[in-house]
């Protein structure tokens, strides 16, 4: 394991991002590296073992360039390859090492914010029909009744500068509305997709006024620091001059000007090819 390393934040594209800009301004004092699957994403369509396949094969690229500690700042991934990286190949690549996911975090959270106990959550098909969420809510609160609508069309909306589109409202309203008819009770809806905090504006205006929205950012950044302050064996490992490096599998810049969406500041990013 690296005596100095940098947290690894992982995506299957830009989304991860609204992770990282959270995570930065809660904890700036941190080394960071981005990398982000652009020539592979969306991963929201894919099976679980191309998924599986991708995300590791993008664990170990961030652990050769020296992070003991890589977030998977992508719902699917962490739905489809988390447990079987932590449980499977860490413990033969490095047990020293570690990987965290997105839906822990959000799923401790839930049980504190909702009051009528039914739960609604937009993700992409491949989260949604992992049952993830459900899964992860159902162990630490039973009570919550747990219901998803996929939502396919909103990463290329936002992958496409669409966002912010008299367009875009037709198919924000389109999932709104598909949800809250599946369960009239739900007054907690979480944005289990890094892409959809840019939608926010969007999803406030279609789900009704009681409804809270739930952004991940904010809560993983939270859990983070928390968790680095209950493992000083790799929160010392971690250098500390406040520097974030970015990578893609595409065009470096292409990335650079489409972080900028997600990010208020302009950034550079480097092309990788995988190891
Ligand atoms: N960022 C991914 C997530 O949070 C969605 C994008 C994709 O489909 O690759 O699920």
């Amino acid at each position: 394991m690296p005596s100095m390393s940098s947290i690894g934040i992982f995506d299957s594209g830009y989304g991860g991002l609204t992770i990282l800009s959270e995570i930065r301004s809660l904890m700036p004092e941190y080394n960071y590296i981005y990398l982000g699957d652009n020539a592979r994403t969306p991963y929201g369509t894919r099976s679980f073992d191309v998924v599986y396949r991708f995300t590791l094969e993008s664990v170990r690229q961030l652990f050769s360039m020296g992070c003991n500690l890589v977030i998977l700042a992508c719902n699917t991934a962490s739905a489809k390859a988390l447990r079987t990286i932590q449980q499977n190949d860490l413990p033969n690549i490095d047990p020293k090492k570690r990987v965290l996911g997105v839906i822990r975090p959000t799923a401790e959270v839930i049980g504190s914010i909702t009051k009528s106990r039914h739960v609604g959550l937009f993700g992409t098909e491949g989260t949604i029909s992992s049952l993830s969420y459900n899964i992860e809510i159902d162990k630490l609160y039973p009570d919550i009744k747990v219901t998803g609508q996929a939502c396919p069309m909103w990463v290329p909306l936002i992958e496409n500068g669409e966002a912010q589109s008299e367009g875009a409202d037709f198919f924000v309203k389109k999932y709104c509305d598909a949800l809250m008819a599946k369960d009239s009770a739900i007054d907690t809806v979480i944005l289990a997709c890094t892409h959809y905090p840019l939608l926010y504006d969007k999803i406030r205006r279609y789900l009704p006024e009681n409804v809270n929205i739930v952004s991940q950012g904010p809560i993983v950044a939270a859990s983070l620091k928390d968790y680095l302050s209950r493992h000083t064996e790799i929160e010392s490992t971690i250098m500390k001059n406040g520097e974030c490096k970015f990578y893609t599998t595409e065009q470096q810049e292409k990335f650079a000007k489409n972080a900028s969406v997600f990010l208020s500041d302009q950034i550079t990013a480097e092309t990788i090819s995988y190891k």
